[in-house]
């Protein structure tokens, strides 16, 4: 069995904690947030992701998998690797900013002893894991890449059954015991450099950025055109070299991931003399996104915000996670208290970080009552199942904006505006 260390136990540090140990590892994770590990021990997830509960409480009970605060326990662990799994935030500048990485690559590093790998799975810009390679002082430990594809919502599933697995290092030795920690795993591998392996990470998610800024863009001519927007994706994604996947048009991207990797891989170009300008566009468009929906709203209530009460469904950044982080729907809340409005929101398991102007009602029907419009802005399954005669019946106008594309069309007949993003009104 081998003995695996992991820092940081946020998002993707916890679901590679137990993606690992269920990959048969001895493995002890470590957070400096004496609360969340407290949480942890008592198998009782900080957040809200599919599996992770009951993964955690198997793992904890068959002593596979622990968890820590205390530095001189990771040192006692003894571990052959360590996983650096801490938040790459964005800087005021768009650039992602480093300094919880390089404190947590110099806290952690004594507890490697002589051959330990350190391997970072942290999203950090080209030469990163060169220059903590360096500033460890120590010849006798590895860096290594290892960047993760998970999806929020599907961490786990996306951990044990990756698309594929990417580890960069300096020797192919280094990345071959990097990779056969993953020996349990038939997926597509590739041994990289650690440049090729950092670049790989942000190539990937700054193009599915790009893909769905096209796709809301189609969308949004679609609208204009009066074509069908399901028709016209479905068409386009028939194209085995385009595909399917990806192209669900919404009121813009968000998250912890894309809004802050594009930014840095701008960042990143620019900091050696280059430049992406689809990148650029990207981010601009899903910019364009947002104020769309926010404009569709002030449309249906009559071109004033201004004393308009809205209800909207769903603040988190999109369905099955309770990760409110660059959340569309919250920037399009931002906009629409800016402009004048009150928001009542509903969300099935998350509460926005309060704004003035803004208040979370404890049901989804709650949330409408006295409303002078709906906003679908994040698409949890269980609103479509709400009675739409129910929701309608209490409004101050019955008015409703399906941003996710989510209503059945039963509801139609239910309200006096029916609006849909993507489809002309009717
Ligand atoms: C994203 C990537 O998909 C992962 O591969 C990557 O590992 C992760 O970032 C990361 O870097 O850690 P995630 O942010 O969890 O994963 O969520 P996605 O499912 O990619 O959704 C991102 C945003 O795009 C959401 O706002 C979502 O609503 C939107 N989206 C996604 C659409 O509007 N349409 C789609 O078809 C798919």
């Amino acid at each position: 069995m081998t003995r695996i260390g992991i820092v940081g136990l946020g998002y993707v540090g916890l679901t590679t904690s137990v993606g690992v140990a269920q990959l048969g590892h001895q493995v002890l994770g470590y957070d400096l947030d004496a609360s969340r590990v407290n949480l942890l021990l008592t198998s009782k997830p900080p957040i809200h992701e599919e599996g992770l509960e009951q993964s955690l409480g198997r793992l904890i009970k068959s002593n596979a998998l622990s968890f820590t605060n205390h530095l001189e326990d990771l040192q006692s662990f003894k571990p052959e690797f360590v996983f650096v799994c801490v938040g790459t935030p964005q800087d005021e500048s768009g650039a992602a900013d480093l300094t919880i990485l390089n404190s947590a690559a110099q806290e952690v590093a004594p507890a490697l002893p002589a051959g330990g790998i350190m391997i970072i799975k942290s999203t950090v810009p080209v030469g990163t894991c060169q220059k903590i390679a360096q500033s460890l002082n120590r010849t006798d430990l590895f860096v290594a890449s290892n960047p993760e594809f998970l999806r929020e919502g599907t961490a786990i599933k996306d951990f044990m059954e990756p698309d594929r697995i990417v580890v960069g290092a300096n020797s192919p030795e280094v990345a071959k015991k990097v990779m056969s920690l993953y020996d349990a795993i038939d997926s597509p591998k590739l041994e990289t450099s650690l440049e090729s392996s950092e670049l790989i990470k942000y190539a990937a998610n700054a193009y599915l950025a790009m893909r769905l800024s096209f796709t809301n863009d189609i969308a949004n001519l679609a609208e204009a055109t009066k074509a069908n927007v399901d028709q016209v994706l479905f068409g386009m994604g028939l194209d085995k070299r385009i595909g399917n996947s990806f192209l669900k048009p919404g009121p813009g991207w968000g998250g912890s991931c894309f809004p802050k990797d594009t930014s840095a891989l701008v960042s990143i170009a620019k900091s050696y003399d280059s430049r992406l300008p689809l990148v650029e566009s990207a981010i601009a468009s899903n910019h364009a996104a947002l104020t769309r929906s926010a404009d569709v709203i002030e449309g249906l209530v009559g071109g004033h915000l201004a004393n308009k009460t809205v209800a909207v469904w769903g603040v988190t950044f999109k369905a099955n996670t309770d990760d409110v982080r660059d959340s569309p729907s919250l920037k399009i809340v931002d906009i629409l208290l800016k402009r004048g409005a009150t928001v009542k929101a509903f969300d099935p398991i998350a509460i926005a970080p309060g704004r003035a102007g803004l208040s979370m009602a404890s049901t989804a029907l709650e949330a409408t009552v006295g409303a002078d419009a709906l906003a679908i802005l994040t698409e949890w399954p269980e609103f479509s199942e709400i009675p739409p005669e129910l929701v309608a019946a209490g409004m101050k106008e019955p008015v409703v904006y399906d941003a996710r594309r989510i209503l059945p069309e039963s509801w139609r007949s239910h309200f006096s505006v029916f609006k849909v993003l993507g489809e002309a009104a009717k």
